[in-house]
């Protein structure tokens, strides 16, 4: 189902008036605008991604999701995300690069029958990212998919050249037509996630509050450190809580921690919510399952930030009240 926006949405999403994105309608410079069922002008993603542009906020942006330890919500995180740009009006690419597919699976295919995947991309010279681009159910968003074939990527591109650059130079012509592009890892630092930080500007590391320790994680980011002196490639390294539970005083204590050691690079939480993981037996992400709950609206305050022009972006990562929880109470009507 697409998703209509009003004029209310465009004007923020544009950072401009609502009158100057209705003149911008009359002048024909939102493309050709449907009808709702009254028969009055209806926008759609096309005239949300026209307004980005036309309010000059339309960033590009490249997140690797990284984390060796499993189960920690990669997959989730890119799955909401993508929904969640979308519905900025963003352009997005997600590439499964997991050969649990979990993925692929999420946005409604079957991995074992699609004819090639990312493990074709980055092991056949011959295959063009073309080829494997698909168009999912939500409007914007495209996936290329993986499948099981993936864990024997590694022995294949062992031999061949350059090949923690096979990704980037597969992907490279692609990256002005998407705002933003989401590399869903497997849960290890093995040659394909290198490929895909290479192909990042940016790393996001999910991490569970419950049952991980701060030096494994500054263990991680300190191999992104070294990508960065071996490779010559900078990263920027954001921290997101995941499955917070709100009740729990270790949580808050491990957040606190968190907040100590990585200041304005630890990105507001996710709280643990049950409707994440009932949203994907829908083939839809928490945010367009269920728009309302805590973790949905955590998820869309996260993409609205992580697409923030670079200079705002970094004065929020800044700002004191850059981890406050959401309220519960309702929202008023837009
Ligand atoms: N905010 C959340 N609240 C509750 N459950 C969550 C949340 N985020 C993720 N989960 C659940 O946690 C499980 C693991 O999440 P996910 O598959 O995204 O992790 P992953 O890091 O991609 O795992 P893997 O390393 O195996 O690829 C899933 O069942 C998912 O539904
Ligand atoms: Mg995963």
């Amino acid at each position: 189902m697409s998703k209509t926006f009003s004029l209310a949405e465009l004007s923020d999403l544009a950072g401009a008036s609502r009158d100057q994105v209705q003149a911008w309608a009359t002048e024909g410079r939102l493309g050709a605008l449907g009808k709702d069922d009254a028969g009055r002008p209806s926008y759609g993603f096309e005239q949300a991604e026209r307004a980005v542009a036309l309010g000059g906020r339309a960033t590009r942006r490249r997140f690797s999701v990284v984390n060796q330890k499993g189960g920690v919500g990669k997959t989730t995180t890119v799955f909401s995300l993508s929904a969640a740009f979308a519905a900025l009006g963003r352009r997005v690419l997600c590439v499964d690069l997991d050969a649990q597919a979990n993925l692929t699976s999420s946005f409604g295919f079957d991995p074992d029958g699609l004819d090639l995947t990312s493990e074709n991309l980055i092991t056949d010279e011959r295959v063009r990212a073309e080829d494997v681009i698909l168009e999912t159910g939500i409007e914007g968003v495209h996936l290329i998919p993986a499948d099981i074939k993936l864990c024997r990527a590694d022995v294949k591109i062992h031999e061949m050249f350059m090949r923690e650059l096979i990704l980037q130079n597969k992907l490279r012509h692609l990256f002005s037509h998407y705002h933003v592009v989401l590399y869903d890892c497997p849960p290890n630092l093995s040659k394909v996630t290198i490929n895909a930080l290479l192909a990042s500007d940016e790393v996001i590391v999910p991490v569970e509050t419950q049952s991980y320790s701060i030096k494994a994680l500054s263990d991680l980011t300190n191999t992104f450190s070294l990508i960065r002196q071996k490779l010559s490639h900078a990263l920027r390294v954001w921290i997101l809580p995941t499955k917070v539970d709100r009740t729990s005083s270790l949580a808050a204590e491990f957040l606190a921690a968190l907040d100590q050691a990585f200041a304005e690079r630890l990105l507001p939480p996710v709280s643990a919510d049950a409707e994440v993981v009932k949203a994907p037996m829908f083939f839809e992400p928490v945010t367009r399952a269920f728009p309302e709950t805590r973790a949905a609206r955590e998820y869309m305050r996260l993409a609205r930030f992580l697409v923030l022009p670079d200079a705002e972006r970094d004065a929020k990562a800044r700002a004191s009240d850059r981890l406050t929880p959401l309220d519960d109470a309702p929202r008023p009507p837009a």
